[in-house]
Order: structure tokens, then sequence, then C-alpha cells
């Protein structure tokens, strides 16, 4: 049953907290109702914005549209073979929810991406990744429903097209494509990806080695790692990186090396280097500092967040404040992460 509603407010079902108001709001929990609603009348010409989690938008001003929550549950098993299962989920599982299966039946494969916000319909739109894993390392394809036609539609791995944060649902299809489930290859034979940052050393202070490692141990890791350094959304607005990590060339990568040694870098490929963009913006002086209820977090830089009445706006501002004050500094330029409505 459909039930849309007008002038709801945002403000829960957006991590960033922002009060902003949908001129019609309607929660999706079946796919039938998806083809149903895309084939009222009344809604044909109304500008459409698809959500998840609400994890990675900002919302600088009302919208006056429809906004469709994506709610489809289920995790299936589909099926399998010696060396993996294939689980599908629905777009509006959540993500952890669904790492937190895997983890707990021995499916390998989404350890490192534990405690991501969001949905699993959100998931493949920017690729989400982290601790070492991107999504795409474990997607197998996914079913959307093409808005315009109401069609539907399977997408594999290549159609998706993923990139660092990026996929086709970004650029070439933005706006065009509802997802509503997605299928994960995981395997049932663990490689361990354990080289990233700190989640050796979480390992070793949790008394996990080589001989009595596991995904779940990896797991537990990174909700450590993420938790220490990430605010919880439940407790201050954010929606988790709100730059991408630029990708610059090895020739200007060397020449700031040579003016700030202790710059990160991982080579991509032979003449791109990838720099943290968290490392710059701590470098620019902005690491803790806060402006009304916007703010830079006090422990990883590259997120954004919101005290508590902040508007998008001022979030907005304080993005391009950051930007041009790196852009000045080092000559590089940081691209937001956050799809800014
Ligand atoms: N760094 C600083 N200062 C900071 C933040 C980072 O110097 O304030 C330095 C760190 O010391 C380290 C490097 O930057 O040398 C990388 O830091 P970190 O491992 O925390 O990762 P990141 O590059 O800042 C990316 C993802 C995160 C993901 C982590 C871990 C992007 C845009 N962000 O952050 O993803 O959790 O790696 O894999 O790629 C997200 O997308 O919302 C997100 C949180």
């Amino acid at each position: 049953m459909l039930n849309i509603q007008s002038y709801v407010s945002l403000k829960p079902y957006n991590t960033f907290g922002i009060d902003a108001i949908a001129r019609y709001w309607v929660t999706i929990s079946h796919e039938n109702d998806l083809y149903t609603l895309l084939h009222l009348t009344e809604f044909i010409e109304t500008t459409k914005l698809i959500i998840g989690g609400g994890s990675n938008i900002l919302l600088c001003q009302n919208f006056d549209g429809l906004v469709i929550k994506m709610n489809i549950q289920g995790i299936d098993l589909i099926r399998e073979d010696d060396s993996h299962v294939y689980i599908k989920a629905g777009a509006g599982v959540n993500w952890h929810e669904l790492v937190q299966f895997c983890v707990h039946n021995g499916y390998a494969g989404m350890e490192n991406l534990s405690l991501i916000p969001g949905t699993v319909g959100a998931a493949p739109m920017q690729n989400i990744g982290a601790y070492g894993v991107e999504l795409e390392q474990v997607f197998e394809s996914l079913t959307a429903v093409h808005i315009a036609s109401g069609e539907k539609r399977t997408f594999t791995h290549a159609d998706c097209a993923f990139g660092y944060r990026e996929s086709v649902f970004k650029r070439e299809l933005k706006g065009q494509y509802v997802i509503t489930d997605v299928t994960f290859q995981l395997d049932k034979h663990p490689t361990f990806h354990t080289r990233y940052g700190a989640i050796q050393e979480t390992l070793t202070e949790m008394g996990v080695s080589e001989s009595n490692l596991s995904i779940k141990a990896i797991s537990e890791a990174v909700i450590r790692i993420r938790q220490s350094k990430l605010p919880d959304p439940a407790q201050i607005g954010n929606a988790g990186s709100f730059f991408k990590n630029p990708e610059i060339s090895k020739v200007q990568f060397e020449a700031l090396q040579t003016q700030y040694p202790a710059l990160p870098g991982y080579p991509i490929g032979d003449d791109v280097v990838k720099v943290p963009a968290g490392w710059l913006i701590e470098q620019a002086g902005w690491k803790g500092y806060r402006s009304g209820g916007a703010g830079v977090h006090a422990k990883q830089s590259l997120v954004l967040v919101n005290y508590g009445n902040a508007t998008g706006d001022e979030i907005l501002h304080l993005a391009k404040q950051v930007q041009d004050s790196v852009k000045d500094k080092f000559g590089v330029v940081i691209s937001p992460e956050v799809n800014v409505i």
C-alpha cells in the first residue's frame, strides 16, 4: 500500500540531521509498490529523490518534489558452489546488518566494510570502501528500475563501471534508476585484508595472531577503529568523509613532498598518486574547527559535522572554505564525496 505524505521533515532521514522539508514523501517496502508509484500520472513529472539511510547527502534546501525512501528488506542465499555463496539483499537492508549476517555465517569478503552507515541499495552508487576493500570486490549484480519507463534491468559488474567512490549511477545514469536489490559474491575460504592502516595493530591489541585470525576478528577490529575516529551520526550529525581523497600527478606529488616531507601518498598506476584529503585539511589548520553548528571533526578532518542546528548551507559554506584553503596552501583541488542537494 502506498502512503504518500506531504510536508515531511527529513531531519530523521539524513545522518547530517539537517532539518529540510520534503513536499512529498513515500516509503517503498516492496518492489511492486515502486512500479505502482512510477505509474502514478500525477507524479510522473515530479522531481524525485531516492534515499536509503540518508548517510551520504547534504540537504541545502527544502525538497520540492517526491522523496522515495527505499525500505525493501530481505537477505537470501540464492546460490552456492564449492568456493562461493551468492547473497541477495533488498535495497533497504541496513549495510552493517548485512555485513554482520555474512560474518556470522562465515561468508568472507565484507568484513573490512563493517559499520559503514547506510543501506544496501545506496552502497553500489558510490562503491563504498574502507580499510583496503571496496564494494566492487564482493559485487555480483544488481536489479534496478528505470524511473522514466518503469522497466526493470539487471546490471552486471561491468555495467556499473565502478571507480573510487564512483559508479555509472553517479555519472551517466545519475537520477535515472532506483536500485531494488543487490547480489554479492562471498568467499567460503577467506582472504584476509589486514594491511591497511591500524588493522594489524588493533588485532594485536585484541590478542589476535595469525593462528586465530578470522573474519569476525577483522570485523571487530574495523568496528573498533571506526568507533575511535569517526563520529556516531546518532550523536553528532555527519555523513562520513565529506571529501574524496584527491588523485594528483606524480610530478605534483614529488614537488609537494619536497616542501612537506611528511605528506602521505598512495601510488595509483605509474603517474598518479592518491593523497589523503584529511591530512591536507589538518595541515591547513581545520582539524577541530567549529563555527556555529558546523565543524570539522576533531579526530578525522575529512568528516564535517553538524553539532546540532547547522543548516545545509552552513555546512556547505564551511566545506567551501576548507576547499579554498587546501587549494591555496597545496594547489590541490578536493571535491565532495557527499551528494549536495
Ligand atoms: N589523516 C590525517 N589527518 C586527518 C585524517 C587523516 O593526517 O585528520 C591521514 C592519516 O594519518 C593517514 C591518512 O590520512 O595517513 C589516511 O587516513 P584514514 O586511514 O583515516 O583514511 P582516509 O583516507 O582519511 C578513507 C575513506 C574512509 C574510510 C577510510 C579507511 C575516503 C574519502 N574516505 O579515509 O571512508 O573509512 O579511508 O579506509 O576515501 C567514508 O567514505 O565515509 C569513509 C569514512
